[in-house]
């Protein structure tokens, strides 16, 4: 991966001096409210290693968000390949982002998903992008709907992933984007 250029941000793969900053969303308690788990650091170092790895090797991925103005890491956008069967049959893309909370409210989410959501139609040629989330994590359901993503909600599913001590963060809301629904998109 090159890199993705937008106005304010740059789209690349991960750095070893971004692995503080990957910690530190991945353990905040903010950040992370929607998860059940925090990550220590070494737990995050080696999910930052695959990340990287598979951004090297596909091409794409949940790639780190670097701020132009100040050279800093802010987060991470991408997409990805999901691994939800029966939910989300193999071979679906997923768009995804996770910011540190000094980040928020700023728009950096939109402009790097947006930009994503491109690179996904119009290099990749896919032919559907979904989205999901904790059903009341509205601020990311908000970045869903900014960029055009509509709600599927007969595809709605349990994540499998999340343990029944944790009911209230099982059940996901699917959001998608086909590729004729991009073009109609004014972008
Ligand atoms: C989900 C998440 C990435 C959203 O971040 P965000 O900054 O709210 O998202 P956006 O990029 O859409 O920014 C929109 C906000 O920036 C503001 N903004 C400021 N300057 C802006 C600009 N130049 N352009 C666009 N929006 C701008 C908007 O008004 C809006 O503010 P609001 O939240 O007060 O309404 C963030 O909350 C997060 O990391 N959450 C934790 C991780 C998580 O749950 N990830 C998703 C798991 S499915």
């Amino acid at each position: 991966m090159t890199g993705i250029e937008t106005g304010r941000l740059i789209l690349r793969n991960w750095r070893e001096g971004d692995r503080e900053l990957f910690h530190e969303i991945n353990s905040d308690a903010e950040v992370m409210t929607f998860f059940p788990f925090r990550r220590n650091r070494t737990e995050s170092d080696a999910v930052m290693d695959l990340l990287r790895d598979e951004i090297s090797r596909f091409g794409f991925g949940f790639a780190a968000i670097e701020v132009k103005a100040s050279g800093e890491c802010a987060g991470f956008a991408g997409i990805r390949r999901t691994g939800l069967e029966p939910h989300l049959p193999d071979g679906t893309v997923e768009i995804g982002w996770r910011l540190a909370r000094r980040h928020w409210g700023k728009g950096y989410a939109c402009e790097a998903a947006t930009a994503w959501l491109r690179h996904g139609f119009e290099a990749l040629r896919l032919e559907e992008i979904v989205s999901f989330a904790v059903h009341d994590n509205h601020r990311s359901t908000a970045v869903m709907e900014r960029i055009g993503l509509r709600r599927d909600a007969s595809r709605d599913f349990n994540h499998p992933a999340v343990p029944e001590a944790f009911p209230h963060l099982q059940r996901h809301v699917v959001y998608s984007l086909d590729a004729a629904q991009w073009r109609e998109l004014p972008n």
